[in-house]
């Protein structure tokens, strides 16, 4: 929609139905079936595009997954991350890398403060683990090869948790939500009282272009990690979202959440601190609790209950309607 020439990786398609393949997104891009842990595919796509911009996404990104299959997991995130810089470090054109690791991967003490970027990274889960390391990796690239040496600009990207129509991936709350609730089941939830730093996937994206501009346009964030998400304020629990969205799914329906015990390690609390995304790149957030559910919910609502209207039609008007909303908060990246 900014009219850059897009091309994206991914070794497979991953979920069925997949927003992929429901808003044609393969259409608008020239897409490439590879893996990330394959290095000299990765070296030859890199040296045949040549990109401007990369922005890495590629990861196994869910915490049940990673506990099945840890391995799978770690090769992914950090063998698959590590190759992304190395055939980085093979350019020679200039560009731009906005690394896209996660909040989890600092050391979860279940403090009651926001994690800044400058705290320790690592984790008790798979997940977690591999995205700390990711992290190293980064960090070991940015001074071993890329600082000072003019071509490659880096920084790494640290989101809350995701949520926002077009996920389907498994054992995520809120693809469950909607998967139970159009199939006219109850959704079961493990941790109704962890509190998570929700925010609707626009959010973090926005970051993530405003970061890729700074990166291209200003001297002082190269090698730099920033944390995007919702106000500190705004930590919500895995029930508090839920029930927003059953009120705007079914108002009438009173009894679609059950509460199941956990068998699996994750943690309860997490905040994030935003203070240096706000101070470098003049990014904050745009919605509202309220809107980041209202806008979640609509979106499975016009796929499964609605007048089913095209796919890609609703997602750009979803994203035409939250770039008007950051206009009238006079959000930096909204006015440019
Ligand atoms: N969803 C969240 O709440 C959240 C929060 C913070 C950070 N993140 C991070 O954001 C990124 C995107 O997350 P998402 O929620 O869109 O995850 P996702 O699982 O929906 O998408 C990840 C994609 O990575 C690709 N992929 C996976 N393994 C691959 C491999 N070996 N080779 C090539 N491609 C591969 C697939 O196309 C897959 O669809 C991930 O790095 C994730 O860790 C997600």
């Amino acid at each position: 929609m900014l009219g850059a020439d897009v091309y994206g990786i991914s070794n497979q398609v991953y979920d069925a139905p997949s927003l992929y393949e429901e808003a044609r997104v393969g259409e608008g891009l020239t897409s490439y079936m590879a893996d990330i842990r394959d290095l000299p595919k990765m070296q030859e796509i890199f040296s045949s595009v040549q990109p401007d911009f990369v922005f890495h996404l590629a990861a196994q990104a869910i915490v049940k997954a990673s506990y099945v299959d840890p391995v799978d997991c770690m090769t992914t995130n950090i063998i698959g991350t590590t190759n992304i810089l190395e055939a980085l470090r093979g350019l020679t054109t200039p560009c731009v890398a906005v690394m896209i690791t996660s909040d989890k991967c600092y050391d979860n003490v279940e403090w009651i403060w926001g994690y800044r970027e400058t705290d320790a990274l690592g984790g008790k889960d798979p997940y977690s683990a591999s995205k700390g390391g990711a992290e190293l990796m980064i960090k070991t690239y940015y001074h071993s090869y890329f600082k000072g040496k003019g071509n490659i600009k880096i920084s790494s990207v640290r989101a809350g948790n995701v949520i926002g129509g077009g996920d389907w991936a498994a054992n995520r709350i809120v693809p469950d939500c909607f998967r139970a609730w159009s199939a006219q089941e109850k959704v079961v939830i493990r941790s109704p009282l962890a509190t998570r730093p929700w925010q609707h996937v626009l959010e973090p994206l926005s970051g993530y272009l405003m970061t890729g501009l700074a990166l291209a346009t200003q001297e002082n964030i190269d090698g730099e990690a920033f944390n995007f998400g919702p106000p500190t304020d705004r930590n919500f629990t895995v029930i508090d979202l839920l029930r927003k969205l059953a009120e705007r799914w079914a108002p009438e329906e009173k009894d679609i959440v059950e509460i199941q015990q956990s068998d699996f390690y994750e943690a309860g609390l997490l905040k994030l601190n935003i203070d240096k995304a706000l101070y470098y790149l003049n990014w904050r957030p745009t919605l509202n609790f309220q809107q980041t559910s209202d806008v979640t919910c609509d979106w499975y609502k016009n796929y499964y209950q609605g007048q089913q209207t095209d796919v890609r039609q609703f997602t750009e008007a979803q994203i035409k309607d939250y770039v008007r909303v950051a206009q009238e908060n006079e959000i930096l990246w909204a006015l440019k």
